[in-house]
């Protein structure tokens, strides 16, 4: 029997148990032995729930137990998920995680700990909610040159515009929906503010690239200033809005972008509705390949998680080569205004798309037929 802990029994982490319980068979089936959830860490008590005697408000009884041998980090925020995990990595625990914050801030020493402990770090749920699109990127798509990830890597903007657009929603209540179904940060300005999406396409690009950013050292505009108005706009011209964060290594350096972006309706990623995700990667030898699903809620999410445990469990071993990453600045990264690219401009009756010019050229024109906003659009 393989023992686990799981820290924070919030919505992921509940759902990790939940997902544990209703596979058990196919688990024993596919390890020969069973999982066995032997503590949740939580300041809270569940007396209603059938494992609140799993509950401990002591991390230390869970380092302390030779018996553990994964970990379930699930809690969200840097700290103390970031000191908890390393000490469990130290301690000889592989631990597995659905916090994207942790990983875009520390994963370096993370995964060096891990390395050096010979255990493994592994964070399928961190991007993408349940689509298993970090594990391609880390063992089948690593041998490729990636030339380009483009993505919709947040579920609540997303169902936000979307609501927006299909049923004339105005903002606050389309958000109010997103935060009870569960989907939004505790904090939902990381969403609408766009620096969820900037942690996760940092992550992929991390992957990618072997060079970790800070998200805050990337350009990133959020959805608040999108309006209905430029859905309408947008659709008016053949496509729709929506928040996309890109990576893709240029002449000048890596560029990682996010934004709402004018997507047109030939791209699949327009169809992309409510709380799904899709990345879309394309490399030399693939061609492009679009992963998509269920990029938030409890189980989908859960499902990513147990997922990096029964490849642990299973002897599944990650290629180590792309989980070392090198830290970065701002410096060495290309400045997405100094890009040439097509623009939407969001003008009423007047709405058009400009094609191979600079930001400040865009909006130059824009103020000349009193564009509201100008967005890139995705090529
Ligand atoms: N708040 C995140 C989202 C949750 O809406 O996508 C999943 O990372």
């Amino acid at each position: 029997m393989h023992q686990i802990a799981i820290l924070g029994f919030g919505t992921v982490g509940s759902g990790v148990a939940e997902a544990i319980s209703c596979d058990q068979n196919r688990i024993q089936a596919a390890l020969g032995t069973e999982i066995c959830i032997k503590y949740i860490l939580d300041l809270r008590e569940f007396p209603d729930h059938p494992l609140g005697r799993l509950v401990t408000h002591d991390f230390n009884d869970i380092l302390n137990d030779p018996e553990v041998e994964l970990v379930a980090e699930t809690m969200g925020g840097s700290h103390p998920a970031y000191d908890f995990s390393l000490a469990c990595l130290k301690a000889g625990k592989s631990v597995v995680t659905s916090n994207k914050e942790v990983v875009a801030s520390f994963g370096p020493e993370l995964l060096e700990a891990a390395r050096q402990n010979n255990v493994s770090y592994l964070f399928e749920a961190s991007v993408g909610g349940g689509i298993p699109v970090i594990r391609p990127l880390i063992n089948e798509l690593s041998v490729h040159q990636v030339q380009r990830i483009s993505g919709i890597l947040n579920g609540t903007t997303n169902y936000i515009l979307t609501s927006m657009q299909s049923h004339g929603k105005d903002f606050d209540s389309a958000l109010s929906e997103a935060q009870k179904m569960g989907y939004a940060e505790a904090n939902p300005s990381a969403d609408v503010e766009g620096l969820d999406a900037a942690r996760k396409i940092v992550i992929l690009a991390a992957i990618a690239y072997g060079r970790l950013v800070s998200p805050k050292d990337i350009f990133c505009e959020g959805i608040t200033q999108v309006k209905l108005a430029d859905l309408k706009a947008a659709e008016s011209l053949g496509g729709t809005i929506k928040l996309i964060a890109t990576a893709r290594q240029t002449e000048q350096g890596l560029l990682l972008l996010v934004a709402p972006h004018f997507v047109p309706n030939h791209s699949l990623l327009s169809h992309v509705e409510d709380v799904f995700n899709a990345v879309s990667v394309r490399t030399d030898v693939l061609g492009e390949a679009m992963f998509y699903g269920a990029g938030a809620g409890k189980l989908p999410t859960a499902s990513a998680v147990e997922a990096d445990i029964l490849d642990i469990f299973g002897g599944r071993k990650a290629n180590q080569a792309a989980l070392v990453w090198e830290r970065i600045g701002r410096s060495e990264l290309t400045d997405p205004d100094s890009i040439r690219c097509s623009w939407f401009l969001s003008a009423g009756e007047k709405s058009c798309i400009l094609i191979d010019k600079t930001r400040e050229e865009a909006v130059t024109y824009g103020k000349s037929i009193q564009s509201g906003a100008c967005f890139r659009v995705l090529d």
